[in-house]
């Protein structure tokens, strides 16, 4: 196999993508020949209405399907090139955290409740890292300042339920870049949050993308962060992809009759 020089094969590729969920002996397809591209550096967009298909797409991307009753009927997921279809749970656990993470709507479902901050903060450190337990510490410290926690020595000590939102929301950032992913799938990460709060956090991510030479899949249902945010738009319908344009094009000329409206 002849190998490309990796700046030429996108980030990522996905191709004829098929996710389908059991339900009473039989397949039902929630993301349905799903092919596209994001490139380096890239904001990309996901809209669509409810059960399109938009969070099953991202959890197929970065393996976290429920394994009891879904599965990657046919098509590929090519990151660098690589099949991460193909993986074993241990080559996929590498993967994660590492070259592709994830942040999801609600932080407080993805954060343990038990678990110091800097616990939970360290852990991610010491799968993909090979470092000391002052140097976790250290560099939590420095993670949490980094995504605008100013007392951040206090509050690696405290437990999600002691911090606001926004707060856990910025902890859950901390945590998907902490070892600086080429790509970061953010699936509806503002939704829950107060506007001025969103605003904020969206304004994060965009500098983080930017100094991390980062892509990101934004996930969202608010066409004004896709205006705000993104350099292209991903439009989902029924599990298929139905337009795939660059965001300027999408607010002046919509092609599909859900985009126009
Ligand atoms: N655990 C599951 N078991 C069975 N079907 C599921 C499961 N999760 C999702 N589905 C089905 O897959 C389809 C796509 O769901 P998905 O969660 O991806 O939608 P979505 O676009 O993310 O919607 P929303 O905007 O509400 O988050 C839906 O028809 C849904 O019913
Ligand atoms: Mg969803």
């Amino acid at each position: 196999m002849d190998k490309k020089p990796v700046e030429s094969t996108p980030l990522l590729e996905v191709k004829n993508l098929q996710t389908a969920f059991s339900i009473n002996d039989s397949w039902h397809n929630a993301v349905d020949d799903v092919s596209f591209q994001v490139g380096r550096k890239r904001i990309v967009g996901v809209v669509g209405e409810s059960g399109c298909g938009k969070s099953v797409l991202s959890l197929s991307v970065i393996g976290l399907l429920p394994k009891v009753n879904s599965q990657i009927r046919s098509g590929s997921v090519l990151f660098n090139g690589k099949n991460l279809t193909r993986l074993s749970e241990d080559e996929m656990n590498d993967v994660r955290g590492k070259d592709i993470s994830m942040i999801f709507q609600e932080p407080m479902t993805s954060l343990n409740p038990v678990l110091t901050i800097g616990y939970q903060l360290q852990e991610v450190l010491f799968n993909h890292m090979n470092i000391s337990k002052a140097e976790a510490r250290e560099k939590s410290i420095a993670l949490l300042k980094s995504v605008g926690i100013s007392r951040s020595e206090k509050l690696i000590d405290e437990y999600p339920h002691q911090l606001s939102g926004g707060m856990r929301q910025r902890v859950m950032i901390a945590m998907a870049v902490a070892c600086q992913p080429k790509l970061l799938i953010a699936d509806e990460p503002t939704t829950a949050l107060d506007v001025t709060v969103q605003a904020q956090i969206l304004e994060l991510l965009k500098e983080i993308q930017e100094s991390n030479d980062m892509s990101i899949i934004m996930i969202t249902h608010d066409l004004g962060v896709v205006a705000e945010m993104c350099d292209e738009v991903i439009v989902m319908y029924g599990g298929k992809i139905v337009e795939h344009t660059d965001v300027d094009t999408l607010f002046y000329a919509p092609k599909h009759p859900y985009t126009k409206a």
